[in-house]
Protein backbone atom coordinates (compact mmCIF):
# COMPACT_ATOMS: atom_id res chain seq x y z
CA UNK A 1 0.00 0.00 0.00
CA UNK A 2 1.49 3.43 -0.28
CA UNK A 3 0.09 6.81 -0.12
CA UNK A 4 0.30 9.88 -2.38
CA UNK A 5 0.42 13.36 -1.23
CA UNK A 6 0.70 16.63 -3.44
CA UNK A 7 2.00 20.40 -1.99
CA UNK A 8 2.02 23.06 -4.17
CA UNK A 9 4.40 25.79 -4.50
CA UNK A 10 3.63 29.60 -4.14
CA UNK A 11 3.33 33.01 -5.70
CA UNK A 12 3.32 35.52 -3.33
CA UNK A 13 1.13 38.21 -4.60
CA UNK A 14 2.37 41.42 -2.34
CA UNK A 15 3.52 41.11 1.28
CA UNK A 16 7.28 40.67 1.14
CA UNK A 17 9.30 39.71 4.57
CA UNK A 18 6.31 40.46 6.51
CA UNK A 19 5.75 36.97 7.90
CA UNK A 20 8.64 36.79 10.27
CA UNK A 21 7.55 40.60 10.83
CA UNK A 22 4.32 39.38 12.39
CA UNK A 23 2.64 41.91 9.82
CA UNK A 24 0.07 40.54 6.57
CA UNK A 25 0.69 38.30 2.85
CA UNK A 26 -0.99 37.86 0.42
CA UNK A 27 -0.15 34.53 -1.66
CA UNK A 28 -1.47 32.02 -3.88
CA UNK A 29 -1.25 28.41 -4.33
CA UNK A 30 0.52 27.59 -8.08
CA UNK A 31 -0.41 24.73 -10.06
CA UNK A 32 3.16 23.42 -9.82
CA UNK A 33 3.13 20.87 -6.90
CA UNK A 34 5.48 17.90 -5.52
CA UNK A 35 4.15 14.79 -5.16
CA UNK A 36 5.52 12.41 -2.08
CA UNK A 37 4.64 8.67 -2.39
CA UNK A 38 5.43 6.65 0.47
CA UNK A 39 4.97 2.83 1.01
CA UNK A 40 5.96 1.96 4.70
CA UNK A 41 8.00 -1.03 5.37
CA UNK A 42 8.33 -1.83 9.02
CA UNK A 43 11.75 -0.47 9.23
CA UNK A 44 13.59 2.07 11.29
CA UNK A 45 14.40 3.96 8.20
CA UNK A 46 13.28 6.01 5.55
CA UNK A 47 15.05 5.78 1.88
CA UNK A 48 14.46 8.83 0.14
CA UNK A 49 14.38 9.34 -3.65
CA UNK A 50 13.71 11.74 -5.92
CA UNK A 51 13.33 12.06 -9.54
CA UNK A 52 15.51 14.66 -9.83
CA UNK A 53 18.64 12.82 -8.32
CA UNK A 54 19.85 10.04 -8.79
CA UNK A 55 20.14 7.18 -6.23
CA UNK A 56 18.33 7.15 -2.44
CA UNK A 57 19.21 8.75 0.78
CA UNK A 58 18.32 6.39 3.72
CA UNK A 59 17.53 8.51 7.00
CA UNK A 60 17.38 6.81 10.19
CA UNK A 61 14.13 7.75 11.71
CA UNK A 62 16.25 9.00 15.12
CA UNK A 63 18.17 11.80 12.60
CA UNK A 64 18.81 14.89 14.48
CA UNK A 65 20.25 18.58 12.83
CA UNK A 66 23.49 18.46 11.15
CA UNK A 67 22.47 13.93 9.89
CA UNK A 68 21.18 14.54 6.19
CA UNK A 69 22.11 17.80 3.84
CA UNK A 70 20.90 18.71 0.53
CA UNK A 71 17.01 18.01 -0.58
CA UNK A 72 17.14 14.98 1.17
CA UNK A 73 17.67 17.13 4.34
CA UNK A 74 14.17 18.96 4.25
CA UNK A 75 12.66 14.94 4.25
CA UNK A 76 14.95 14.19 7.38
CA UNK A 77 14.08 17.81 8.56
CA UNK A 78 10.17 17.13 8.59
CA UNK A 79 10.88 13.44 10.41
CA UNK A 80 12.82 14.91 12.82
CA UNK A 81 10.19 18.01 13.91
CA UNK A 82 7.31 15.43 13.58
CA UNK A 83 9.21 13.29 15.95
CA UNK A 84 9.98 15.81 18.14
CA UNK A 85 6.47 17.27 18.29
CA UNK A 86 5.53 13.37 20.15
CA UNK A 87 4.57 12.04 16.51
CA UNK A 88 5.34 8.20 15.67
CA UNK A 89 6.78 8.40 12.17
CA UNK A 90 7.10 4.57 10.40
CA UNK A 91 9.80 3.73 8.56
CA UNK A 92 9.36 2.86 4.59
CA UNK A 93 10.31 4.09 0.88
CA UNK A 94 9.41 7.88 0.27
CA UNK A 95 9.41 8.94 -3.42
CA UNK A 96 9.87 12.50 -4.56
CA UNK A 97 8.67 13.80 -7.92
CA UNK A 98 6.80 17.09 -9.45
CA UNK A 99 6.97 19.92 -10.95
CA UNK A 100 7.84 23.14 -9.06
CA UNK A 101 10.83 24.76 -10.36
CA UNK A 102 13.88 24.53 -8.01
CA UNK A 103 15.76 27.90 -6.64
CA UNK A 104 13.30 29.94 -8.70
CA UNK A 105 11.48 31.55 -5.65
CA UNK A 106 8.64 29.52 -6.08
CA UNK A 107 9.06 27.73 -2.56
CA UNK A 108 10.27 23.94 -3.67
CA UNK A 109 11.31 23.06 -0.06
CA UNK A 110 7.74 24.58 1.30
CA UNK A 111 6.35 22.06 -1.36
CA UNK A 112 8.70 19.23 -0.55
CA UNK A 113 7.78 19.18 3.33
CA UNK A 114 4.63 19.61 3.03
CA UNK A 115 4.44 17.27 0.50
CA UNK A 116 6.73 14.44 2.67
CA UNK A 117 4.59 15.74 6.12
CA UNK A 118 1.29 15.27 4.54
CA UNK A 119 2.39 11.58 3.39
CA UNK A 120 3.93 10.94 6.75
CA UNK A 121 1.40 11.88 8.85
CA UNK A 122 -1.34 10.00 6.74
CA UNK A 123 0.82 6.90 7.14
CA UNK A 124 0.92 7.26 10.56
CA UNK A 125 -2.80 7.76 11.03
CA UNK A 126 -2.17 11.59 12.66
CA UNK A 127 -4.33 14.37 12.00
CA UNK A 128 -2.91 17.59 11.98
CA UNK A 129 -4.55 20.76 11.39
CA UNK A 130 -3.20 22.92 8.63
CA UNK A 131 -1.79 25.38 11.07
CA UNK A 132 0.15 22.96 13.06
CA UNK A 133 1.32 20.86 9.78
CA UNK A 134 2.83 24.56 8.75
CA UNK A 135 5.03 25.32 11.90
CA UNK A 136 6.07 21.46 11.97
CA UNK A 137 7.74 21.97 8.36
CA UNK A 138 8.97 25.65 9.19
CA UNK A 139 10.46 23.84 12.12
CA UNK A 140 12.03 21.60 9.76
CA UNK A 141 13.26 24.17 7.83
CA UNK A 142 14.53 26.37 10.93
CA UNK A 143 15.67 24.59 13.18
CA UNK A 144 17.10 20.83 10.85
CA UNK A 145 18.36 22.37 7.70
CA UNK A 146 18.72 25.97 9.53
CA UNK A 147 17.52 28.82 7.55
CA UNK A 148 15.39 31.43 9.13
CA UNK A 149 12.32 31.47 7.15
CA UNK A 150 8.82 32.92 8.44
CA UNK A 151 5.55 30.76 8.02
CA UNK A 152 4.69 32.07 4.76
CA UNK A 153 5.33 29.65 1.98
CA UNK A 154 4.06 26.49 4.35
CA UNK A 155 0.92 28.58 4.93
CA UNK A 156 0.31 29.07 1.27
CA UNK A 157 1.07 25.62 0.21
CA UNK A 158 -1.38 24.26 2.48
CA UNK A 159 -4.18 26.58 2.42
CA UNK A 160 -4.30 27.27 -1.04
CA UNK A 161 -8.02 27.13 -3.14
CA UNK A 162 -8.47 27.54 -6.56
CA UNK A 163 -9.35 31.67 -7.99
CA UNK A 164 -8.69 32.26 -4.25
CA UNK A 165 -5.58 34.64 -2.56
CA UNK A 166 -4.92 34.12 0.97
CA UNK A 167 -4.64 37.13 3.53
CA UNK A 168 -2.43 35.73 6.66
CA UNK A 169 -2.15 37.58 9.11
CA UNK A 170 1.48 36.45 11.08
CA UNK A 171 0.10 38.15 14.64
CA UNK A 172 -2.61 36.31 14.74
CA UNK A 173 -1.77 33.42 12.66
CA UNK A 174 -5.17 33.41 10.47
CA UNK A 175 -5.61 33.11 6.96
CA UNK A 176 -8.43 34.76 5.19
CA UNK A 177 -9.50 33.67 1.73
CA UNK A 178 -9.98 36.54 -0.67
CA UNK A 179 -11.31 36.01 -4.49
CA UNK A 180 -8.91 36.32 -7.38
CA UNK A 181 -9.74 35.62 -10.15
CA UNK A 182 -8.52 38.09 -12.69
CA UNK A 183 -8.97 36.26 -15.83
CA UNK A 184 -12.34 36.73 -15.00
CA UNK A 185 -11.68 40.44 -15.55
CA UNK A 186 -10.19 40.29 -18.65
CA UNK A 187 -6.79 39.85 -17.06
CA UNK A 188 -3.41 38.08 -16.71
CA UNK A 189 -1.10 37.22 -14.13
CA UNK A 190 2.10 36.35 -15.70
CA UNK A 191 5.19 34.61 -14.06
CA UNK A 192 8.61 35.34 -15.23
CA UNK A 193 11.15 33.38 -14.21
CA UNK A 194 14.25 35.64 -14.41
CA UNK A 195 16.40 32.08 -14.42
CA UNK A 196 18.94 33.83 -12.11
CA UNK A 197 19.62 33.04 -8.16
CA UNK A 198 21.89 35.22 -6.04
CA UNK A 199 24.56 33.01 -4.68
CA UNK A 200 24.70 34.69 -1.08
CA UNK A 201 20.85 34.63 -1.03
CA UNK A 202 20.56 33.52 2.60
CA UNK A 203 23.25 35.12 4.08
CA UNK A 204 21.45 37.91 2.65
CA UNK A 205 18.18 36.93 4.15
CA UNK A 206 19.41 36.16 7.76
CA UNK A 207 20.97 39.59 7.70
CA UNK A 208 17.44 41.56 6.99
CA UNK A 209 15.59 39.71 9.36
CA UNK A 210 18.18 40.71 11.73
CA UNK A 211 18.06 44.52 10.34
CA UNK A 212 13.91 44.06 11.36
CA UNK A 213 14.65 42.35 14.92
CA UNK A 214 17.11 45.39 15.62
CA UNK A 215 14.81 47.80 14.38
CA UNK A 216 12.26 46.38 16.55
CA UNK A 217 14.43 46.01 19.72
CA UNK A 218 15.17 49.59 19.38
CA UNK A 219 11.71 50.91 18.87
CA UNK A 220 11.14 48.89 22.31
CA UNK A 221 7.97 46.77 20.32
CA UNK A 222 8.21 42.83 20.18
CA UNK A 223 7.35 43.17 16.70
CA UNK A 224 7.24 45.91 13.69
CA UNK A 225 3.91 44.98 13.18
CA UNK A 226 2.72 47.28 16.90
CA UNK A 227 4.48 50.67 15.05
CA UNK A 228 1.49 51.65 13.44
CA UNK A 229 2.63 55.19 12.54
CA UNK A 230 5.56 55.89 10.36
CA UNK A 231 6.96 58.66 12.00
CA UNK A 232 8.31 56.29 14.74
CA UNK A 233 10.78 55.01 12.51
CA UNK A 234 12.65 58.19 12.90
CA UNK A 235 13.49 58.16 16.55
CA UNK A 236 16.35 54.42 15.16
CA UNK A 237 19.53 55.71 14.94
CA UNK A 238 20.72 53.06 12.43
CA UNK A 239 19.89 54.29 8.96
CA UNK A 240 19.93 51.04 7.32
CA UNK A 241 17.42 49.54 9.89
CA UNK A 242 15.22 52.11 9.84
CA UNK A 243 14.87 52.18 5.50
CA UNK A 244 14.28 48.06 6.29
CA UNK A 245 11.80 48.63 8.56
CA UNK A 246 10.03 51.68 6.37
CA UNK A 247 9.77 48.92 3.99
CA UNK A 248 7.59 46.58 6.43
CA UNK A 249 5.25 48.93 7.33
CA UNK A 250 4.53 50.12 4.00
CA UNK A 251 4.51 46.85 2.75
CA UNK A 252 1.82 45.67 5.37
CA UNK A 253 0.06 48.49 4.45
CA UNK A 254 -0.22 47.48 0.68
CA UNK A 255 -1.38 44.13 1.44
CA UNK A 256 -4.54 45.39 2.70
CA UNK A 257 -4.58 48.09 0.04
CA UNK A 258 -4.33 45.07 -2.75
CA UNK A 259 -7.71 43.51 -0.51
CA UNK A 260 -9.74 46.52 -1.00
CA UNK A 261 -8.61 47.09 -4.03
CA UNK A 262 -9.46 43.54 -5.12
CA UNK A 263 -12.62 43.66 -3.24
CA UNK A 264 -13.64 46.40 -5.34
CA UNK A 265 -12.25 44.57 -8.75
CA UNK A 266 -9.91 47.50 -9.53
CA UNK A 267 -7.31 45.50 -10.93
CA UNK A 268 -4.69 49.12 -12.40
CA UNK A 269 -5.16 49.64 -8.77
CA UNK A 270 -3.92 46.35 -7.98
CA UNK A 271 -0.95 46.48 -10.40
CA UNK A 272 0.12 50.44 -8.92
CA UNK A 273 0.23 48.67 -5.37
CA UNK A 274 2.64 46.12 -7.16
CA UNK A 275 4.88 48.17 -8.68
CA UNK A 276 4.64 50.17 -5.08
CA UNK A 277 5.82 47.36 -3.74
CA UNK A 278 8.69 46.62 -6.21
CA UNK A 279 10.09 50.04 -5.60
CA UNK A 280 9.91 49.77 -1.98
CA UNK A 281 11.97 46.07 -2.54
CA UNK A 282 14.36 48.07 -4.60
CA UNK A 283 15.16 51.19 -2.38
CA UNK A 284 14.19 50.35 0.94
CA UNK A 285 14.77 46.71 1.43
CA UNK A 286 17.49 45.84 -1.07
CA UNK A 287 16.24 42.64 -2.06
CA UNK A 288 16.22 43.09 -5.82
CA UNK A 289 18.77 42.91 -8.58
CA UNK A 290 19.11 45.24 -11.74
CA UNK A 291 18.11 41.95 -13.76
CA UNK A 292 14.97 41.69 -11.78
CA UNK A 293 14.48 45.52 -12.22
CA UNK A 294 14.76 45.27 -15.85
CA UNK A 295 12.01 42.88 -15.91
CA UNK A 296 9.66 44.56 -13.56
CA UNK A 297 9.99 48.10 -15.36
CA UNK A 298 9.79 46.67 -18.73
CA UNK A 299 7.03 44.90 -18.01
CA UNK A 300 5.11 48.09 -16.44
CA UNK A 301 6.54 50.38 -19.99
CA UNK A 302 4.84 47.91 -22.04
CA UNK A 303 1.77 47.93 -20.76
CA UNK A 304 1.23 45.78 -17.40
CA UNK A 305 -0.98 47.56 -15.09
CA UNK A 306 2.07 47.01 -12.30
CA UNK A 307 4.98 44.18 -11.23
CA UNK A 308 6.90 42.92 -8.68
CA UNK A 309 9.46 40.92 -7.92
CA UNK A 310 7.74 37.87 -5.26
CA UNK A 311 9.64 35.99 -2.68
CA UNK A 312 12.83 35.91 -0.73
CA UNK A 313 14.94 38.79 -3.45
CA UNK A 314 17.72 38.46 -5.03
CA UNK A 315 16.32 36.76 -8.52
CA UNK A 316 13.96 34.46 -8.99
CA UNK A 317 10.51 35.51 -10.57
CA UNK A 318 8.47 38.30 -11.15
CA UNK A 319 4.93 38.29 -11.46
CA UNK A 320 3.35 41.07 -14.02
CA UNK A 321 -0.35 41.90 -13.81
CA UNK A 322 -1.57 42.72 -17.46
CA UNK A 323 -4.23 43.44 -19.23
CA UNK A 324 -5.58 40.21 -21.39
CA UNK A 325 -4.62 42.32 -24.79
CA UNK A 326 -1.27 43.19 -23.95
CA UNK A 327 0.01 40.00 -22.71
CA UNK A 328 1.66 39.24 -25.48
CA UNK A 329 3.71 42.63 -26.23
CA UNK A 330 4.53 42.59 -22.62
CA UNK A 331 6.14 39.27 -22.71
CA UNK A 332 7.75 39.60 -25.80
CA UNK A 333 9.11 43.35 -24.55
CA UNK A 334 10.72 41.46 -21.34
CA UNK A 335 12.28 38.65 -23.54
CA UNK A 336 14.19 41.77 -25.58
CA UNK A 337 14.99 43.73 -22.62
CA UNK A 338 17.14 40.91 -20.85
CA UNK A 339 18.28 39.84 -24.37
CA UNK A 340 19.91 42.83 -25.42
CA UNK A 341 21.05 43.98 -21.70
CA UNK A 342 22.99 39.82 -21.96
CA UNK A 343 20.80 37.88 -19.44
CA UNK A 344 19.90 34.40 -20.04
CA UNK A 345 16.07 33.96 -21.69
CA UNK A 346 13.26 34.09 -19.19
CA UNK A 347 10.74 31.66 -18.87
CA UNK A 348 7.13 33.16 -19.28
CA UNK A 349 3.93 31.90 -18.35
CA UNK A 350 0.19 32.80 -17.66
CA UNK A 351 -0.52 31.60 -13.67
CA UNK A 352 -3.20 31.54 -11.39
CA UNK A 353 -4.31 30.60 -8.04
CA UNK A 354 -4.60 26.76 -7.48
CA UNK A 355 -5.68 24.36 -4.99
CA UNK A 356 -3.71 24.01 -2.08
CA UNK A 357 -2.11 20.48 -0.16
CA UNK A 358 -3.59 17.40 0.04
CA UNK A 359 -3.97 13.25 -0.25
CA UNK A 360 -4.27 12.35 -4.12
CA UNK A 361 -6.46 9.26 -4.93
C1 LIG B 1 11.07 33.37 1.58
C2 LIG B 1 10.77 32.85 2.98
C3 LIG B 1 9.41 33.34 3.48
C4 LIG B 1 9.28 34.85 3.32
C5 LIG B 1 9.70 35.30 1.94
C6 LIG B 1 9.75 36.80 1.80
O1 LIG B 1 10.17 32.83 0.67
O2 LIG B 1 10.76 31.44 2.96
O3 LIG B 1 9.22 32.93 4.81
O4 LIG B 1 10.00 35.52 4.33
O5 LIG B 1 10.99 34.79 1.57
O6 LIG B 1 8.49 37.35 1.85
Amino acid sequence: MSIRYAAPGRVNLIGEHTDYNSGFALPIALPQRTVATFAPDGSEVISAASANADGSTPIPLDTAPGGVDGWAGYVAGVIWALREAGHPVPGGRLTIDGDVPIGSGLSSSAALECAVLGALTAAADITLDRIEQARLAQRAENDYVGAPTGLLDQLASLFGEPATALLIDFREITVRPVDFDPYGHGVALLLIDSRSRHEHVGGEYAQRRASCERAAAALGVASLREVTDAEALTALTDPTDARRARHVLSENQRVLDVVAALAAEDYPAVGRLFTESHASMREDFAITTDHIDLIAHTAVDAGAFGARMTGGGFGGCVIALVPEARAKTVAAAVRKAVSEAGYPEPGISRTYAAQGAGLLP
